[in-house]
Order: C-alpha cells, then sequence, then structure tokens
C-alpha cells in the first residue's frame, strides 16, 4: 500500500514536472509487477543452476539420476534440471524418450500453470535434494519459469526438426544485427561451444530455450519478450548456417 502511494504521488510530480516545464529529477517509476526478468532467470537456473548461482558444478552425481544411464558418472550433467526434464520440458514424453538422453523420468509440463508455492514444495523435497545449495529467489525464479515460462515447442518444431513459420531472410537481419558479435556472421564464435550454431540445430530444443532465455552466466540477451516471431525467423536463419565443430 505505501509503496503504491509512494508510486501514484511519483507519477503526480513527474507529471507535474511536465506540465510546468520543470526538471524532472524523480526516477522513472519501476513497475512492480514485472516477472519476466525472473522467468528467465528461472529458465537459466533450469539451465545449469550451479553457474548462475556462481557455485561450483557438484561433484557427486544426483541420486534421482538412474545408475544405468550414460550421465551416472557426470554430475555436471546429472544435476541440470534440463538433462533429466528434456529441454523441450517433456522428459520421456518427449525428445529425450530415446537416445543417449533419455532417463525414463516425466517432464515439469505438468506442472505450468501451477501454483508456483506447490512447485517450490517440489523443489525442495528429498528426490531433488536442493535445500542448502539454492536460496528462496532462486526457488522462486525457478516456480516462475516451470508455471509461466514453458514454451510448447510442438507449436514451433515438426518432426523432423524444422522450423514452422520461421521468415529466414528476416532471421538473418536480427541474427547479423543482434548475434554476430559475439557468434560471428557464419556462427563459429565463442570456440567454447564445441561446435557451430548451425551445428546446435540438430537440437532446436535447445537452441529455442536459449535464444528465449539467454545463457547462464553470459551476457548473452533473453529475446523472451519479443514474442515468438523473431525467434523462429533467427532459428530459421541458424539452420542455414555452415555446420562444422569448433576448436
Ligand atoms: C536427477 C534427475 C532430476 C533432476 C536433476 C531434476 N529433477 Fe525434477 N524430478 C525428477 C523426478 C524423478 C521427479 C518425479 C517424477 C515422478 O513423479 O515420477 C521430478 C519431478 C519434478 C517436477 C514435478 C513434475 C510433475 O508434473 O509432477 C518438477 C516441476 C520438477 N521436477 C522440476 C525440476 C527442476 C526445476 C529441476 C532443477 C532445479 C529439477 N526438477 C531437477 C528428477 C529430477
Ligand atoms: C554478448 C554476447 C552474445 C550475444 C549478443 C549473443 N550470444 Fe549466444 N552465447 C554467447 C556465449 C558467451 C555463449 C556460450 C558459449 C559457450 O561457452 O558454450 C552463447 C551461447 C549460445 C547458444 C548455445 C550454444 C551452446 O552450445 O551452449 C546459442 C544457441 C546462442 N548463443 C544463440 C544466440 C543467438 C541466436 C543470439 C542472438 C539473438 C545470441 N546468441 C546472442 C554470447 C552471446
Amino acid at each position: 500500500m505505501l509503496f503504491r502511494a509512494l508510486k501514484t504521488s511519483l507519477t503526480l510530480l513527474a507529471a507535474a514536472a511536465v506540465m510546468t516545464g520543470g526538471i524532472m529529477t524523480a526516477s522513472p517509476p519501476v513497475a512492480a509487477d514485472e516477472t519476466a526478468s525472473s522467468i528467465v532467470r528461472g529458465a537459466k537456473l533450469y539451465d545449469k543452476w550451479y553457474k548462475v548461482v556462481g557455485q561450483k558444478k557438484p561433484t557427486k552425481s544426483h541420486a534421482a539420476y538412474p545408475t544405468d544411464k550414460k550421465y551416472a558418472k557426470d554430475p555436471g550433467s546429472n544435476w541440470r534440471c534440463k538433462e533429466c526434464h528434456g529441454w523441450d520440458y517433456k522428459g520421456t514424453d518427449g525428445a529425450y524418450k530415446t537416445g543417449s538422453h533419455s532417463t525414463g523420468i516425466k517432464g515439469i509440463n505438468g506442472m505450468a500453470g501451477a501454483d508456483t508455492a506447490k512447485i517450490v514444495a517440489v523443489l525442495k523435497d528429498k528426490t531433488h535434494d536442493l535445500n542448502g545449495k539454492l536460496g528462496e529467489d532462486d526457488f522462486q525464479d525457478l516456480a516462475m519459469f516451470v508455471s509461466k515460462g514453458q514454451v510448447d515447442s510442438s507449436k514451433y518444431i515438426d518432426a523432423k526438426k524444422n522450423i514452422i513459420g520461421g521468415n529466414a531472410e528476416k532471421g538473418a537481419a536480427y541474427y547479423n544485427t543482434v548475434c554476430s558479435n559475439c557468434h560471428e556472421k557464419d556462427g563459429a564464435k565463442p570456440k567454447e561451444m564445441g561446435k557451430s550454431l548451425g551445428s546446435q540445430m540438430g537440437n532446436p530444443w535447445e537452441v529455442m530455450h536459449k535464444i528465449v532465455n539467454g545463457q547462464p552466466d553470459e551476457k548473452m540477451p533473453a529475446l523472451r519478450e519479443f514474442g515468438m516471431q523473431p525467434v523462429l525467423d533467427i532459428m530459421a536463419h541458424i539452420a542455414t548456417l555452415p555446420k562444422k565443430k569448433l576448436k
């Protein structure tokens, strides 16, 4: 209440300053209900939480990760939400149904739209074992992403991994003005990616998650608030870039 009253008086003050031609000294009011930054941070935690919170990667494997699966001896991988629940958020019903990342674990899509308190309770349960590893803000941001931030990729990526409704020509203009500063026009930088952006399109769900939400602990922007169209256009363009290994 106090905050709202303060905000109102600030707005009035600013309006008065404009009307009288005075100099505005009050900073513009910040929208208290902005949630996009929490969702985007939650999505980056989903990608690699220990990187986002500045911790070293875990050294002991996650107890909920099946011991007979490929990443059982790789705690840096098997503690990532995406490793058990997938880049398409559908777990065993999605792209991770088969292949080297399959675990048989369900997705998080069933909790899209759920009450964030319920999601936080799941994240704090014994299975997830995250108590003491993450703080309240982290749990809150993760829950915001799970509840309000999941993109239903089946609308945008077809069975052959083609992008539905992407305009590669528009995407080239976006990419060459927004992304190429860091990634070069041919998508071959930074080398740390291991393979060029063109090759990354073998996993379009991961690419989509990264473009919508950004990259953990990097200055890469999140395009979420611009809507899906530019994301699809950029992905259609990236699909045309050279596919090569880096390093
Ligand atoms: C090592 C594997 C593993 C990791 C890592 C993991 N989870 Fe889970 N998660 C599970 C399992 C197992 C379940 C329970 C599934 C079941 O009920 O069969 C689950 C359930 C969930 C559910 C409830 C889904 C539903 O519809 O009931 C949510 C939400 C969830 N996890 C989010 C996360 C988030 C966010 C992270 C990262 C902070 C994460 N999980 C990391 C294994 C994992
Ligand atoms: C400020 C620099 C910067 C900008 C701008 C930027 N990125 Fe990135 N991006 C990075 C860095 C750094 C990485 C992490 C590379 C690594 O270490 O794997 C990354 C990773 C990625 C990845 C994941 C690759 C992987 O293997 O993890 C994708 C996909 C990607 N960027 C696409 C884009 C697109 C598309 C744009 C434009 C909308 C963009 N980036 C803009 C710096 C940037």
